[in-house]
């Protein structure tokens, strides 16, 4: 483990913030960290870019994350993981906080010439954070207060959006929308180009502890956090 310094935090929501680190991580887009904030459990977390993470509050430890300021001390292991692959003409799609390994993903296809089109769903308006930094957008919002009313599958088929189109489709959010996406993805014979990034309970995030096994006997932490959706059952 080693230890990285708060250098600027950003309250994107009271309950989302992204908090960037005094030096930057070598890792590639999707790869995770281990993160510990003195005196609560160590928790696997999403780089959102190379030096920082994006966190929501649903817990003690989250909690601590979103209120910590600048200047203090988190201890880090990591990067773990399988990385997504790039493209050039990518298509990804975001629920909620699954946008946080997704942002550094459409930073660094971007900086590479790549085509990105985004789709972000979300509760409600407010949880769209850095929607004003994402050149093609296509919005979902289950309380229709921005975009399309309803979820990013149903917006999908509302818009006939096109998957022969993308190379890769890159996917994270909670549980139900991946499964929405697996059976549509499946429907349409693209499982092979999708990628989905899965946020199982970790504990070890090294392959040891047997915590975030998947029923095929995969382990989210070493074989994941993404999949192919060829992979993987959802
Ligand atoms: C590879 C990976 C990457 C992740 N990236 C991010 C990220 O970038 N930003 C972010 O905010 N969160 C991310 N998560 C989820 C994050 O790790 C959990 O929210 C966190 O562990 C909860 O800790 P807690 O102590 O605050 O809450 P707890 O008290 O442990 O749990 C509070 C609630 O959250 C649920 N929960 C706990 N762990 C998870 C989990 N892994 N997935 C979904 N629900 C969970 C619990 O069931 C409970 O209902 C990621 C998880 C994984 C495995
Ligand atoms: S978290 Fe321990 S095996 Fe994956």
């Amino acid at each position: 483990m080693f230890s990285v310094r708060v250098e600027r935090v950003v309250r994107h929501t009271k309950s989302i913030t992204t908090i960037f680190f005094d030096s930057v991580i070598p890792s590639y887009p999707g790869q995770f960290l281990m993160v510990n904030v003195f005196g609560y459990e160590e928790i696997p977390l999403s780089l959102s870019s190379p030096n920082s993470i994006t966190v929501k509050a649903v817990g003690e430890t989250t909690n601590a994350l979103v209120n910590i300021n600048r200047g203090e001390l988190l201890g880090i292991r990591g990067p773990f993981g399988k990385p997504f692959t790039p493209s050039n003409k990518a298509l990804i799609i975001a629920g909620g906080i699954g946008i946080a390994p997704l942002k550094f993903l459409h930073d660094y296809l971007m900086e590479r010439g790549a085509e990105v089109l985004v789709i972000f769903g979300a509760r409600t308006s407010e949880e769209l954070i850095w929607k004003d930094e994402f050149e093609d957008l296509l919005i979902a919002t289950d309380d229709g207060s921005e975009g399309f009313k309803g979820n990013v599958v149903e917006l999908m088929k509302a818009e006939n959006i096109d998957l022969d189109g993308f190379e890769r489709i890159y996917c994270c959010g909670p549980k139900p929308m991946l499964k929405g996406l697996y059976e549509l993805f499946k429907a349409e014979n693209v499982l092979d180009k999708a990628e989905f990034s899965l946020e199982n309970y970790m504990r070890c995030g090294i392959g040891l502890c047997g915590s975030c096994v998947l029923e095929n006997g995969l382990r989210v932490c070493v074989e994941g956090a993404v999949f192919r959706g060829s992979e993987i059952v959802l």
